[in-house]
């Protein structure tokens, strides 16, 4: 059975992930002004996010979508492929990340590099994530939603506490090269969230492009998109009903977490949220 890969005490994936990457990713990667992050933890909406700003490049146009795998157009920094992409890549990168603040590449902070930064209602994140590491075998799986969500509220699961990692990338929210955004404005408004991703990276799209956009991250089309819905992981990683396109919706931790859970959930995220402004959480 696979388990976490610790790092300083942050467990990580066990497979594609190494300690000396981890350290080596930290103080050696050297993010270019040009490049373009999208960060997030885990089942934030984070390859929604890829997928559309992949689109935007293109101009609406699918052929790179539907032509080159997710992982191969903005890579993982923090695996091992990855890396090895990135550093071999000349001129502008996409880039992805769901490490935390502390072990980002610390030449990041002095660039003009670009980042968007997802967040998603926790206890969404919560539920897509007890399906995703219960049916894949990149990390520890928990055995049941009890344990996953005792594990959850300590930190004990991929990428650390849900709350430091967000509390901590969210410092940085107040920086023109910075951009926020919220899996659940992206379900309920996806065109103008597409506008604001635009207006961040300063590309210029046509409404024709603009809608063409939309419908190829539609949750349908890259439901089939073979290139984007990770039907390529190898077979033995996962089982068989695994899909990382779920269900795709705000809210689905109502039909997972009990009366209690929901009482020690609400508990624990106003205490570790307190210091942020009310709004800033659009599903509070
Ligand atoms: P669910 O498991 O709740 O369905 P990540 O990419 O960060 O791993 O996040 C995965 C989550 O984003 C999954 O949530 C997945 O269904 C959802 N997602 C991915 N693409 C989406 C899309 N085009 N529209 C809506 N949700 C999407």
């Amino acid at each position: 059975m696979a388990d976490y890969l610790w790092f300083e005490g942050i467990p990580l994936p066990s497979i594609e992930v190494e300690k000396e990457l981890i350290e080596e990713t930290r103080d050696k990667f050297v993010i270019r002004d040009e490049d373009t992050v999208i960060l997030s933890y885990p089942k934030s909406g984070t390859n929604w996010v890829i997928e559309m700003v992949c689109l935007i490049q293109s101009k609406g146009d699918p052929n790179w979508i539907q032509s080159v795998p997710i992982w191969d157009r903005s890579p993982w920094i923090e695996s091992q492929k990855g890396y090895q992409k990135l550093i071999n890549k000349e001129g502008p990168r996409l880039i992805s990340s769901h490490l935390p603040f502390h072990l980002f590449p610390k030449s990041f902070f002095s660039s003009k590099a670009k980042v968007i930064y997802i967040i998603r209602n926790p206890r969404d994140v919560l539920v897509s994530g007890y399906f995703f590491w219960s049916k894949t075998k990149f990390a520890r799986n928990p055995e049941s939603m009890t344990t996953y969500f005792e594990w959850f509220l300590k930190g004990n699961v991929v990428y650390g506490s849900w709350f430091e990692h967000t509390c901590a990338w969210l410092s940085m929210r107040e920086k023109d090269n910075f951009l926020l955004l919220n899996y659940e404005d992206m379900k309920q408004d996806t065109k103008s969230i597409i506008k604001k991703i635009c207006d961040f990276l300063g590309k210029k799209l046509e409404p024709d492009e603009l809608d063409m956009v939309l419908k190829y991250s539609s949750f349908q089309a890259m439901k089939e998109n073979n290139m984007s819905n990770y039907s390529l992981v190898p077979e033995d990683m996962v089982t068989q009903n695994w899909a990382l396109l779920r269900k795709g919706m705000s809210g689905d931790w109502k039909n997972h977490f009990t009366v209690a859970q929901a009482e020690a959930f609400d508990k624990v995220f106003q205490e570790k949220m307190a210091s942020f402004p009310p709004g800033l959480f659009p599903w509070e």
